[in-house]
This record gives C-alpha cells, structure tokens and sequence, in this order.
C-alpha cells in the first residue's frame, strides 16, 4: 500500500539541532559526541515519520535517541516532530544506516559495545533477489548491530510480514547466537489514535494485520 502524503514541515521551525546530515556527524558516534552527556544511546534505523523516537525519548529523558532515516523527506518529517517538542535527547540523521554501522578501512564510527538499543521496525522486506543488500536486516548489519550492542544491550525487531519475520529471525540464531533466544514483546492496548508504537503498527493494526514483534538481549 502507497505511503499517505507527508505534511510539509513548518518552515518556521529551526531544525539545524535535529535533523542531521552524513557530512555534519562526527568521525565516532556516541552519546558524548551527539549530544555531549553520557546517557545510553539507543540507535532507530528507518525512523519514518518518527512516531517511535518522539513518544520514546519522552518516556525516556534518561537516554538518547538518534533515529536514522534514508529518505529525506521522512527524516525532515520525524526531525520536526522532536524540534516542535525541543526534545534535547533525540536527533534525525537524514542518511543510510548501513556505512554508519559498517566496519571499514577508516575504522569504526559506532564502537563496539557502545549501544543501549537498536530498534528496527517494520522494514521494508525487498523480496527481489537483485534487491536484498538493501534489506536492514541483512547478514552483515545484524552482526554489525550486535557489535555495537552492550552486553544487556537489546535489539527490538518488529514487522508485518511473517515470512521476512522468520527468515530473520532464523538468520540471527545462525549468525549471531550472542544476541540469545527471541524475545516476545507485547503489545500494548492503545489509548488514542496515535497511541501506537510506530506509524506502520497503527496501520497494520488499524487494517488487522498481525504484527510480530521480538527483543535480543545481547549476552556475551
Ligand atoms: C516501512 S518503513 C517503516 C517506518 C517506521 N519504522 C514505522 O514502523 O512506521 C521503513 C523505513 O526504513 C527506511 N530505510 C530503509 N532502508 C534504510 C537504511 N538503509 N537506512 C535508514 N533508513 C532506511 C525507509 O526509507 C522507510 O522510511
């Protein structure tokens, strides 16, 4: 189903303090060089309309939150959300996930062991073959999220599509036994109409669609 329109952000709101760039980040990543404080920092990958990183930076003034979103206007979007609130404990990269985890030649941006959390949720599943290396959830950036996951740290997957759901799933219990058994998360009464964890598990909800939704604790 086609994304609904976006609204246009307010232009009269500055985003300069939470919509990033590739170019504007810092070589290493972390709370210190986000947001210049120790708190855990907790990493989205495919933020969307950032209904995720708004309610839970709320909920949670002790950590930090940067959300990553490959398409920009998306990113703008969710930046904006966190701008009206002047949340001081989230940021938006407009940008791909992908180098930012990945190990290369330069090194590391994001070290090991150096993340609270990694929520992924409801990627798109790219079914095509030519098409998978841009899978989030692909080999090399499940082993990468782990890398850069505490011990205790937690990486939450949750999506719609039962197939994507149980390849990865399987997928983690191959490459990264580290990260444990999954999890079940639950799932959470809503209250009022944007009570919801994310946009697409309110639409997926909305349309009854099950969800299915899993948490790794990183043991070792
Ligand atoms: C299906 S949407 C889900 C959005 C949101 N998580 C939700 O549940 O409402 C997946 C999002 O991931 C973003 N995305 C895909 N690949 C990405 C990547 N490599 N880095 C950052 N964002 C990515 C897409 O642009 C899209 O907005």
């Amino acid at each position: 189903m086609p994304r609904a329109a976006l609204r246009k952000p307010n232009p009269a709101l500055d985003l300069d303090s939470w919509l990033k760039t590739p170019e504007d980040l810092p070589a290493t990543i972390n709370s210190q060089t986000l947001f210049g404080n120790d708190q855990p920092l907790e990493i989205e990958v495919g933020s969307g309309k950032g209904l995720f990183i708004q309610t839970e930076s709320d909920r949670r003034p002790e950590h930090n939150y940067f959300g990553i979103e490959i398409a920009r206007k998306y990113a703008a979007h969710a930046a904006a959300r966190l701008a009206k609130r002047e949340r001081a404990n989230a940021k938006m990269l407009a940008g791909d996930a992908t180098p930012l985890f990945a190990v290369t030649d330069e090194g590391k941006r994001i070290e090991d062991g150096s993340l609270d959390g990694v929520h992924v949720y409801f990627p798109d599943p790219w079914w095509k073959k030519r098409h998978r290396k841009r899978r989030v959830l692909s080999h090399d950036n499940i082993l990468n999220f782990s890398r850069c996951l505490r011990v205790g740290g937690r990486l939450h997957f949750w999506t719609d599509v039962l197939d994507y759901f149980e390849l990865t799933v399987e997928l983690i219990a191959e490459i990264a036994p580290e990260l444990g058994v999954p999890l079940p998360e639950t799932q959470r009464e809503s209250t009022h109409d944007l009570d919801f964890h994310t946009h697409f598990e309110r639409r997926s909800r909305k349309m009854g669609i099950p969800v299915y939704r899993v948490c790794y604790r990183k043991r070792s």
